[in-house]
């Protein structure tokens, strides 16, 4: 894969079918003239095939937020990333802080289901970030550089450059404190260098890496005009067509 900007629109467990059709509808009008932008939205897994249908005829993609780290099997309540593909997903989210946070998913799990999803040819957005605690303990570097060497422990090399990575502080989602621009494209630098450190320079090159955390329209172009931030994944702003709409202008 090669380096590119995404906006990308984590829906989280909001919106029913009508909401977001009409949601949808709005943003294809914001796309005209947007050809090097890759915009996708990542509805909770019941919406997946509703949302392929709204996108059909856009250049929109549709992500799923979670899959299973296996292809199939006694895993009740699971979703197969098998069933993802054919639903039409071409991303998946892998280890949001809420998902590693809540459900208790560690590094290696993340890792495995990244390269699961790689075997599909979904790309996983791989999601590394840090606590308050772990920012203000000045753990935040060593908890990052640990994220990313487990996922890649679990990954296949030939796949190395397939993923998109994400960083999100936790401190900053949802929250409406939003890491600066510098300490964003500081992190994001530390995150090419230990990719590169773990997959090589012609990876790390590559690889996309996006912003999240409290993304609004008021940031987006400061925070996209940083040399290592490759794009956005939105929480909250991408429920609000004008919101998201703005973003993708921004580009
Ligand atoms: P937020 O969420 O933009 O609402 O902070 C971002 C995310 O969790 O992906």
């Amino acid at each position: 894969m090669s380096r590119m900007t995404y906006i990308a629109g984590n829906w989280k467990m909001n919106l029913l079918p009508d909401q977001g059709e009409v949601l949808v509808s709005e943003l294809v009008g914001s796309l005209k003239n947007k050809k090097d932008l890759e915009v996708i939205v990542i509805p909770t897994t019941g919406l997946i095939p509703f949302a392929v249908d709204w996108t059909s005829n856009s250049s929109i993609q549709v992500g799923a937020q979670n899959c299973s780290d296996m292809l199939s099997g006694a895993y009740t309540g699971e979703t197969s990333p098998g069933l993802l593909k054919i639903l039409g997903c071409t991303y998946c989210l892998a280890g949001h802080s809420e998902r590693r946070v809540l459900y208790g998913e560690t590094n290696e799990f993340v890792g495995r289901k990244a390269q699961t999803l790689l075997t599909l040819n979904i790309t996983p957005i791989v999601c590394v970030g840090e606590s308050l605690e772990e920012r203000e303990g000045n753990q935040h570097l060593d908890k990052i550089s640990e994220q990313i060497r487990t996922t890649y422990d679990q990954i296949e090399k030939e796949k190395w450059g397939d993923l998109i990575f994400a960083y999100e502080p936790i401190w900053a989602i949802g929250t409406g404190k939003t890491a600066t621009p510098e300490q964003a494209d500081e992190i994001h630098l530390h995150i090419r260098r230990e990719i590169e450190n773990v997959a090589g320079k012609l990876v790390a090159s590559s690889i996309s890496i996006l912003y999240g955390g409290s993304a609004k329209p008021s940031n987006a172009k400061e925070l996209l005009s940083q040399e290592n931030i490759d794009g956005l994944l939105v929480g909250g702003a991408s429920l609000n067509a004008e919101d998201f709409g703005k973003m993708i202008s921004a580009f």
